[in-house]
């Protein structure tokens, strides 16, 4: 008795409103954007879990602890997914990363990615609540400070700790005090590259104080330094400690300050500078926003807008806030095409 046919017959419709609707989402690039989110929180779920480090330094192999700790059937599955994504390569049962990979995984692509997905994750996810006024910035949600510092402080180690010890060459500072200081990675490396110097943070946001006192300790340099959580943008209220400093910086935190308008920020520079006449050094360095789309311009743009917070001005607009204040701008320090877009202006009292 032969068999019936194994292949039954294919019908192929065709509708030509359902074609043009498909072909709306596929020319939208909508598909390749998907791909791309889940790209980055998976990239993300590596680095906030043990398979990183695994996948770095071994073991590579399921059977020999890749997932330990890990759900067995989705770990095998999330493998298999990297593999598709040609983040991970498998040779027979071991798994590695491939040089897109590695590329993603750098300490400076995560921290780029880290502020985006954990510091403000919370926050774009909230986009639609936020419009409506049904979740408010600051009340409802609010980006996540202690990763924000993390990340800022992997950032600024690598791209503007140099700059800044570059500014403050010759200018003999014995204590710095930097403002909005986040992590407190800018205050402890100044400290570690220097032993005769002291230094001081102050930052509203407790976890990021908690980041920069742990970072300290483990540095080894906790008794050099301080860390105090206070409000940046009252000076006044400032602890004693601040006001002895004779160099003072402050890196991507005065832009925050714009939400109270431009007066408010030539006012704040004014009285830090009448306050601290000392000061050998005073350095504001500032992410330069272009809107010229490069470099994650935009999402730098929309996670200001969405967290109430002044937005970043390009070089020119922060000239006209300079020549507003008792201040003088006498150089700026940029370091184009290596690292986040920020210009370092090196500002001292308008000679009389
Ligand atoms: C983008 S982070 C920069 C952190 C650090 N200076 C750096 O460059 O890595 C901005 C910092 O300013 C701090 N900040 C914002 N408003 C502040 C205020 N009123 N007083 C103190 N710190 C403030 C935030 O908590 C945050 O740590």
């Amino acid at each position: 008795m032969t068999r019936a046919n194994a292949t039954p017959p294919i019908v192929e419709l065709q509708d030509a409103e359902q074609r043009r609707e498909w072909q709306k989402f596929t020319l939208s690039d909508l598909p390749e954007m998907i791909s791309a989110m889940h790209v980055c929180q998976s990239v993300h779920a590596l680095s906030v879990t043990p398979l990183l480090e695994r996948l770095r330094n071994g073991p590579r192999h399921p059977a020999n602890g890749l997932l330990d700790g890990i759900h067995p059937d989705t770990g095998a599955g999330f493998l298999h997914y990297l593999v598709n994504r040609g983040i991970l390569q498998r040779e027979g049962e071991e798994y590695f990363l491939t040089q897109l990979g590695e590329c993603l995984t750098t300490d400076v692509s995560l921290a780029r990615l880290g502020v985006y997905v954990e510091a403000y994750g919370g926050v774009t996810s909230r986009i639609g609540d936020l419009l409506t006024g049904e979740a408010v910035y600051g009340k409802d949600v609010v980006r996540d400070g202690g990763p924000l510092g993390a990340h800022c402080a992997t950032l600024f180690s690598f791209f503007h700790t140099p700059v800044v010890l570059q500014a403050m060459q010759g200018r003999k500072v014995k204590r710095m005090l930097d403002v909005g200081c986040g992590g407190g990675q800018l205050i402890v490396d100044a400290c570690l590259r220097d032993p005769s110097l002291t230094g001081v943070g102050i930052d509203i946001d407790p976890d990021a104080i908690a980041w920069a006192k742990d970072l300290a300790e483990r540095s080894g340099v906790a008794d050099r330094v301080e860390f105090v959580v206070g409000d940046a943008f009252a000076p006044k209220t400032w602890p004693a400690v601040c006001t002895e400093a004779d160099g003072l910086c402050m890196m991507s935190a005065l832009h925050e300050h714009f939400r109270h308008g431009e007066q408010a920020v030539v006012d704040l520079l004014d009285e830090m500078a009448t306050m601290l006449p000392q000061l050998k050094i005073m350095l504001v360095g500032e992410p330069e926003l272009r809107f010229d789309g490069r470099e994650n311009d935009d999402d730098f743009f929309l996670i200001h807008v969405l967290s109430g917070q002044g937005i970043p001005r390009d070089r020119t607009a922060w000239f006209d806030v300079f020549a507003k204040s008792l201040l003088q701008c006498r150089q700026v320090f940029t370091r184009p095409g290596a690292g986040p877009r920020i210009c370092f202006y090196d500002l001292a009292a308008r000679p009389s």
